[in-house]
């Protein structure tokens, strides 16, 4: 099948698209990307220096956890995305976004109210204590609330479309916000204790409740930290590079495969647990399956750049998404060897776990959202170009650098936390006592902390720069808010 890129003509820039609300939802990611990383900066050096635990039941690292947990993932991460589909679904479809700048501006504040929701809620101890699920019911009512509406928004766009054929990035956009609707709901079911009381009971309990729990907490993995972000990347790259999708059959084989894989593989958080022996295999095998999707979509991503490799060099913010799709592939690659039970039995509960996160977390999510910033905000505000490409690189190097530190730390404390763990001496006692362990890690805490601060010093100097493009970055003579989508499709 050949394939070519298609070239219709461009509405004039920008032109009946709803625009203001993703604006919104660009600065919110900056925004909350910067509360993010500051929080995880924190919790890292509480990790590191306990008495920063201040001695307050608010400011407790068990507390702020899932304030930099959800702020990272929900509110970054998901102003992102629902920021940058909505500029996506328009322009691919050639449609204004079903509900129009009403609905625009309902999802954005509806969503911000959630997230404000989420957090004090967190900090004054209210949650229901399953991971990244810890908002009690009324705030998951919600969330169901506005994203029913997200999704109605986003396929109501699709449905009155004026190009024939559906872009792949929606696609995955689309299983995103399906597949977290579906999740979401299934692990929130709870009953509260009483009207008028925040807390509640789950619905299942026991092994059943854990199950249920890791079949949504891998598959937010899946479909929040991944397949929306494939949407990104099956958008952006494409622009900033200016080449088509390398292969339109693969992104068919990769989309049909990661999510028919990904939905099996959670029971690979429950090894060596209460759980039915045959579920935990089922879920190892599903996970090394899972690579080859995975692998497949960082090709297409990556191959993409066949042909103007150059850019590399001249385009610092394509370096992001490039590199991020690097990152991706190095996660997903790592994951599935976590999988293996033998592998897991030494992984599970240390920092490798928290290594393999962030590797996945700061290098692929937070570098695809740099790169797809770096292009969207001149686009969105008619620039033409951000301010200052010398800052874009000086954000790449010290972010890069931050996350190595990370990552490189947690792999040294991690395995040898593990080791630390399961040796015996030769009377068959443990040779370490816990407390041992907890300080031999020290000094990598103090360099995952380092690490921290790096990734947050290049976000803040992304914020500046944004600021500056929006602010003096001359103006684009041609807007490329307007330009066609770059997709590929059977030629006619
Ligand atoms: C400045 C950058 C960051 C720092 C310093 C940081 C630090 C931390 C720390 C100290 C923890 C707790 C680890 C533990 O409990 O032992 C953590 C957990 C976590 N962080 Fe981050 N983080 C950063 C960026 C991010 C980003 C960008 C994301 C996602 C997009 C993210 C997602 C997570 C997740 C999912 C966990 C829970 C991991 C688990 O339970 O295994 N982090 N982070
Ligand atoms: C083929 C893809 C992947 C597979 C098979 C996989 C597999 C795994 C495994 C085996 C664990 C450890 C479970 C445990 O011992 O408790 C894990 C943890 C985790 N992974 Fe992955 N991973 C993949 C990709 C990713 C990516 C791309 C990200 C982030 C963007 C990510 C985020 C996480 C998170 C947040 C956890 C920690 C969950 C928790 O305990 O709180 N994974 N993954």
């Amino acid at each position: 099948m050949a394939l070519t890129a298609t070239s219709t003509a461009a509405p004039a820039a920008g032109a009946g698209y709803v625009e203001a609300p993703v604006r919104a939802f660009a600065i919110a990611t900056v925004f909350w990307g910067l509360v993010g990383f500051l929080m995880g900066v924190t919790i890292a050096a509480q990790l590191a220096w306990p008495i920063l635990n201040l001695d307050l039941e608010w400011t407790t690292f068990g507390r702020l956890r899932p304030v930099h947990t959800s702020a990272v993932i929900f509110a970054f991460g998901g102003n992102a995305l629902l920021g940058s589909s909505l500029y996506v679904v328009q322009r691919t479809c050639r449609a204004r976004l079903f509900g129009g700048e009403d609905m625009g501006w309902f999802l954005f504040w509806g969503y911000q109210f959630f997230i404000v929701m989420a957090a004090l809620g967190y900090v004054m101890g209210v949650t229901q204590g399953q991971e990244y699920a810890e908002p009690e019911w009324y705030v998951d009512l919600w969330l169901t609330f506005v994203w029913v509406l997200y999704l109605v928004a986003f396929a109501g766009t699709i449905m009155k479309r004026e190009e024939p054929h559906i872009y792949v990035a929606n696609w995955f956009y689309l299983a995103f916000i399906i597949t977290i609707a579906m999740l979401h709901i299934g692990n929130n079911l709870a009953l509260p204790v009483s009207w008028g009381h925040a807390d509640s009971y789950q619905l299942a309990s026991g092994v059943q409740n854990a199950m249920i729990q890791w079949w949504y907490g891998h598959n937010a993995v899946g479909f929040f930290l991944t397949a929306g972000f494939l949407g990104m990347m099956y958008y952006f790259i494409p622009k900033q590079a200016n080449r088509p999708v390398y292969s339109y059959r693969l992104s068919i084989v990769h989309f049909w495969s990661l999510i028919f894989l990904y939905i099996w593989a959670g029971p690979h958080h429950l090894h060596y647990t209460a759980l039915p022996d045959w579920a935990q295999t089922l879920g190892m095998v599903f996970s090394v399956m899972l690579w080859m999707p995975s692998w497949g979509g960082m090709i297409n991503g990556i191959m993409t750049l066949s042909g103007a490799w150059d850019k590399l060099r001249t385009d610092p913010g394509l370096r992001f998404s490039v590199t991020a799709v690097g990152f991706y592939g190095m996660s997903t690659f790592e994951g599935p060897v976590m999988s293996i039970r033998a592998v897991n039995a030494l992984s599970h509960y240390t920092d490798w776990t928290v290594g393999h996160v962030h590797s996945g977390a700061m290098g692929w999510v937070g570098f695809i959202t740099f790169g797809t910033l770096y292009w969207l905000v001149p686009a969105l505000w008619r620039k033409r170009q951000v301010w200052s490409q010398r800052l874009i690189e000086w954000h790449f190097w010290i972010a890069t650098l931050g996350i190595v530190l990370y990552i490189t730390a947690m792999w040294v404390s991690g395995i040898m936390q593990g080791l630390m763990w399961r040796a015996y001496d030769e009377l068959g006692f443990l040779q370490y006592s816990f407390i041992e362990t907890v300080e031999a890690m020290h000094p990598y805490y103090v360099i995952r902390f380092l690490g921290g601060v790096l990734y947050l010093t290049g976000a803040g100097l992304m914020a500046w720069n944004l600021w500056k493009t929006i602010t003096e970055s001359e103006a684009a003579e041609e807007a490329r808010a307007g330009a066609p989508a770059p997709a590929l499709r059977p030629a006619e």
